[in-house]
C-alpha cells in the first residue's frame, strides 16, 4: 500500500537552524566525535524549587482535571498582575489575556487569528527561524526586514520596515530581547517603529520572552506601553520557558485586546486547550512569589556573558557584538572572509564546538556565528576554548 502523503501545506515548511544542525551533530557523534555544543537556546538551570513544589502540591490536590481554555483563572490574574508589575500595563484578565502552550502556541494563535490567505507578514532579519513556519501555516506570506551591523549591534531600521510594506502587508513580528542578534530595543527605536505600524495599519506581534535577560542598563519596554493606539494594535506574546528555566513545561500567555484575543481563544480551544491544570498552578506561583531566582538567574548569565566577550572578542578575525538582552552572542567573523555555514562546518569537526550560523537566520545573518551561554560551567569554558583555536586555526589558512 502506498504510504501515506502528507499534505501541500506541510511541504512547504523547513525544519529549524537547530534542528538541522542537530542532524549533522548526531551524524559526528555516532561516528564517536566529542562535540561541546555552544548552540541550544536551553537554560542548564533547573526550574526554581518552589514552582516545583507548586506543581506536585497542584498534582497531590487533584487538579488534574480539564484547565479553563483561557486559561485557570487564578493563573490569569497572576499574568494581569505581572504585566502591571513590570511592564506597566494593564489587560483584563477576563477578556484581554489568554494562557498558552508556551510562547509557540501564542505565536501561532496570533497568526492563524489575524491572518488571511496572501497577508504579509514581516519578520526582522536575522531572524528565529522557527518564526517561518507558522506563518506559512496560517496562510501568510513571509516578508523579511534586513537589518544591520552599526556600532556593535544589529540595527533594525524603521525606514526598512516600511519599505517593506506592500498593500498585502498586515503584521510585524517582532522580538525584544531579540533572538539571535541581542538587540533590545531602546524607546526611541521602538517609537519609530511603532510610527510605521500606525501609518501602515500593521499589527504588532511583540514577542517578549527574553525580557527578563537584560545587560548593562538595558532594560526591556513593551512596545504595548508607548500609547493607546499602539496597544490596540499590539498582540504581547510572552513565556515562562527563559525566565523561569521552565522550557519543558510548554507554558505561556498574550495579552491583546478583547476581540483578538476572543479570536485566539477559538484557536486555542480546536487545538492545545492549553497547558495542564497543575503546571498553571506552577506557573501562578512563578509570578506571584519572590522573583529572586530571576536576578540570580539573570546574574549568572551576565557572568557568563562577560566570559564569552573576553574570550572572543578580539581573537584571530572575530568581533563580539555585546549583548544587550538574551543568552546569545552574535560573533562578528566577516574579516575571516568564509560563509558562516562553512565556519561553522569547521569549528564542528575539525575543533569539535558547536556554535549556529549567522546565515541559518536570514541573509543579513552572513557573517556571523551566534554563540549561546544559556549552558555554563564547564561546557562554556572548554566551548570557548576550542572557538579561540578553531577562529586561531581558521585564521592561519586564509
Ligand atoms: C524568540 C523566541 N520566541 C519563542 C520561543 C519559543 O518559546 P516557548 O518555549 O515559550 O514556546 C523561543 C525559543 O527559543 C525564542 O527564542
Amino acid at each position: 500500500m502506498a504510504a501515506i502523503e502528507p499534505s501541500a501545506r506541510i511541504g512547504q515548511l523547513r525544519p529549524t537552524a537547530v534542528n538541522s544542525i542537530l542532524a549533522e551533530v548526531r551524524a559526528l557523534q555516532a561516528e564517536g566525535k566529542s562535540l561541546i555544543s555552544l548552540m541550544r537556546g536551553e537554560p542548564d538551570f533547573r526550574t526554581p524549587a518552589h514552582i516545583v513544589e507548586a506543581a506536585q502540591k497542584a498534582l497531590r490536590d487533584g487538579r488534574t482535571s480539564y484547565p479553563d481554555n483561557r486559561g485557570e483563572p487564578r493563573l490569569r490574574e497572576a499574568v494581569r498582575l505581572k504585566l502591571e508589575r513590570d511592564n506597566g500595563l494593564r489587560y483584563d484578565p477576563a477578556s484581554e489575556i489568554l494562557v498558552t502552550t508556551g510562547a509557540t502556541f501564542g505565536i501561532h494563535a496570533a497568526l492563524t487569528a489575524v491572518l488571511n490567505p496572501g497577508d504579509e507578514v514581516l519578520l526582522p532579519e536575522p531572524v528565529y527561524d522557527a518564526y517561518y513556519s507558522p506563518v506559512l501555516l496560517a496562510g501568510g506570506v513571509v516578508r523579511a526586514v534586513p537589518a544591520r551591523i552599526a556600532g556593535g549591534r544589529f540595527v533594525l531600521d524603521a525606514e526598512a520596515i516600511d519599505a517593506a510594506c506592500g498593500p498585502r502587508t498586515r503584521m510585524l513580528l517582532l522580538n525584544t530581547p531579540w533572538n539571535p542578534t541581542g538587540t533590545v530595543f531602546s524607546r526611541a527605536e521602538l517609537e519609530r517603529i511603532a510610527d510605521v505600524v500606525l501609518r501602515r495599519g500593521l499589527v504588532l506581534v511583540s514577542d517578549e520572552i527574553y525580557e527578563a535577560i537584560t545587560y548593562e542598563g538595558h532594560q526591556h519596554l513593551s512596545p504595548a506601553t508607548l500609547s493607546a493606539e499602539v496597544r490596540e494594535r499590539t498582540i504581547v506574546v510572552n513565556s515562562f520557558s527563559k525566565t523561569y528555566a521552565m522550557t519543558g513545561w510548554r507554558a505561556g500567555y498574550c495579552a491583546a485586546p478583547p476581540a483578538i484575543t476572543q479570536a485566539m481563544f477559538l484557536v486555542l480551544q480546536q487545538s492545545s486547550r492549553g497547558p495542564a491544570t497543575f503546571v498553571q498552578d506552577a506557573c501562578t506561583e512563578a509570578l506571584t512569589a519572590s522573583q529572586d531566582c530571576v536576578a540570580a538567574m539573570r546574574d549568572e548569565y551576565a557572568s557568563r556573558r562577560t566570559a564569552v566577550l573576553r574570550a572572543l572578542d578580539g581573537v584571530a578575525g572575530c568581533r563580539m557584538l555585546a549583548p544587550e538582552g538574551g543568552f546569545f552572542a552574535m560573533a562578528d567573523v566577516r574579516a575571516l572572509g568564509t560563509p558562516s555555514n562553512d565556519v561553522r562546518r569547521a569549528l564542528m569537526r575539525d575543533h569539535g564546538v558547536v556554535v549556529a550560523h549567522g546565515s541559518a537566520y536570514g541573509p543579513s545573518g552572513e557573517g556571523t556565528l551566534r554563540v549561546s551561554f544559556a549552558t555554563g560551567g564547564d561546557t562554556l569554558q572548554r566551548g570557548l576554548e576550542r572557538l579561540r583555536a578553531g577562529f586561531a586555526a581558521l585564521r592561519a589558512v586564509e
